[in-house]
Order: C-alpha cells, then structure tokens, then sequence
C-alpha cells in the first residue's frame, strides 16, 4: 500500500519561533508514520528579499537542525534543502508560463510584502506563490499542512493543477488541499496578542526563538502582555492575551483549556505567567541542546542532506518529465 504524500516547508529567514514548533514542526513529527512525508528548507524563496549570504547559510542549515531535532526522521520523511533539488526552480520556470498576472496580483502576502519595498519590488516576490506549487506539486502531494496566511498559496496551486490537468491530461498532477490542524494552530505575540507570533517581529521580546536560553524565555513571559482584570479564563475576545498562554500551556501539555483554567481557580496573571514559562522551558530547552549538537556536526548535517535531495530528486524527476514530454519538449 502506498502512503499519500505530505509536503510542508520552512522559510530559513531567522530561527525557527515557538509558534513555527507548535503550530508545524510539532505535529509533523506525529504524521511521519502515517504519511510519505517531505519536509525542506526554502532558501529560493528566501531570497525573494534580500539575505546576508553568511547568515543564510547558517540559518539554513539551522533550519535542518531544527526539523532533526524536534524528532523528524531522515530514514522515515525526505528531508532537504530547496536548492539542492534543481527541479523546483524547472517546474517554477513552467507554472510561470501557466499562471495569470491577475491572480497572482490578488494574493494578499504579495500585497502585504511589495508595500514594504518601496519602488523596486523584486519580480520573485510576485512569481513567489508559482515557486510554492511547484515545491508541491512535484511530489504529487496530497497534503500541505500549512498555517491560515499560507491557505491562498495552496489555492492557487490547485487552480494550477487543474489548469495544468485540463491541459493535458488529469493524471498530470496529484491535487493537493490544504492541511489545517485542529488545535494549538495559532500562537500570538507575546507584546501584541491579537497578532500571530512572528519571527520577522522587531520587538525581539514579543517572540520566543527557538534558541533562546531558558532565562531569556523567562523573562519574555514575565513581560507577557496580560488583559484587564485578574481572573484567569478561556476567552480568545475578552482576555487575548491570558488566552494565549493558556493556549500555548493547552498544546503542549495536552490538557484542554478548561483543565487549564480549573487549575487556576484563585491564582493570579503572575502565576500562569511563570508555569507558561516553565512549560514552554521544558519543552524549547532540549531541542536547542539538539540544534547545537547537530550544528557542530556539519559533516553528519551534509551525509542526511545528500542523501535527501537525491531521494527527493528522484522523485521530482518523474513529475518533471513528465511535464516536459506533455508540453512537448525534445526528451534529454
Ligand atoms: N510559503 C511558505 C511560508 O512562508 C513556505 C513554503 C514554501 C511552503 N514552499 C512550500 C509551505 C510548500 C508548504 C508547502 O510559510
């Protein structure tokens, strides 16, 4: 029996938040088992803005270490870097030629990231959205979990696929959905609770990273913004901020809201604040002794890499000769 395909990936643009752990990386780990699973570093799409080449480098391979030390299994998923699989950026060449100005013009990151830019917008950062279906759809995936901002994305990739089908041939493209996890999917700022925690924040206590030492997390909780009033509830409108460090106890615990907010019958903001921080200390410290581990071990770092691109260029292969013989270029 064959397993569907799972794809998902990581921006390495600065070190992997808390968030990026609960909402993502934490859950792959339990779909290993059940799926034939894919999981890389997007160094092209990072560089639709611009890098410090020194400092990608480094957080790309950082970005490995994560997934290898939040328990992703390189015998059991395919685990590689963008780059190393040049039949991503072949197939992005494709979708470019297949996709429509007018809807790659309506999504709201491309909207969102070119307002920052100023008058140069870097023409990756439009065709963005064309090198993420063609990340999925070379693996015939059938899974992309993947956080609500991402959900457009995946859209537009089935919007391609059935271009692409319709085209020639229904067999062409697996047709991928969205995959939203039920619980503990959104971790909000610690500064700001009614925005997502991101790692791109300038306020730099507003964010958990993964490598933060166990004081800095401390303290980062400790200066938590709480709501008004003292009484600790489950309210994600009323108390977003007390909600979120509920939320964030909840997924990795495991314990409901509700057992959570029964344990703090009489107890005050000061002490969901600290046992948040001991939590999530518990939880961060033990990888981030992993990823430092992993990271002076560059050799080892590079064996699983290349043994992972070549078992995802394998793969792409097929889909991209495919492709090439359907639109009728000369076999290689
Ligand atoms: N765009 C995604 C993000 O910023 C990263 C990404 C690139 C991705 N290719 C992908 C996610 C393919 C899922 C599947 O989070």
């Amino acid at each position: 029996m064959t397993k569907s395909v799972m794809l998902s990936a990581i921006q390495p643009t600065n070190v992997p938040t808390l968030g990026t752990y609960i909402g993502a990386l934490k859950n792959w780990v339990k779909l290993q088992d059940q799926y034939d699973c894919i999981f890389f570093a997007v160094d092209l799409h990072s560089i639709t803005v611009r890098q410090d080449p020194v400092k990608l480098r480094e957080l790309t391979y950082h970005a490995i270490a994560t997934y290898l030390a939040c328990g992703i299994d390189p015998e059991k998923s395919t685990l590689f870097i963008q780059s190393h699989v040049p039949q991503h950026a072949e197939l992005a060449w494709v979708l470019t030629c297949y996709a429509y100005m007018g809807e790659l013009n309506r999504m709201t990151q491309f909207k969102d990231k070119s307002a920052k830019q100023g008058a140069n917008i870097p023409a990756g950062l439009f065709t963005y959205p064309v090198l993420m279906a063609a990340d999925i759809l070379l693996y015939q995936t059938k899974l992309v979990p993947v956080g609500g901002d991402q959900k457009q994305h995946v859209e537009l990739t089935r919007d391609l696929a059935e271009r692409m089908n319709s085209l020639y041939g229904g067999d062409l493209f697996t047709m991928p959905e969205p995959y939203i996890p039920k619980i503990g999917g959104r971790v909000m700022s610690l500064q700001n609770p009614t925005a997502k925690m991101s790692k791109s924040d300038t306020d730099a206590s507003a964010t958990v990273y993964l490598d933060d030492s166990d004081d800095s997390i401390r303290k980062k909780f400790k200066r938590a913004v709480t709501d008004s009033g003292t009484e600790i509830a489950y309210d994600e409108t009323q108390k977003p901020g007390v909600s979120n460090l509920i939320a964030i106890q909840s997924a990795l615990t495991g314990q409901t809201p509700e057992q959570i907010v029964a344990s703090y019958v009489g107890k005050q903001y000061g002490h969901l604040k600290v046992e948040t921080a001991e939590i999530v200390v518990q939880a961060i410290s033990p990888i981030r002794t992993q990823v430092e581990h992993r990271m002076k071990d560059r050799a080892e770092l590079e064996k699983i890499l290349r043994r992972g691109a070549e078992r995802a260029q394998a793969q792409a292969e097929k889909t991209l000769k495919k492709v090439y013989d359907r639109i009728g270029f000369a076999p290689r």
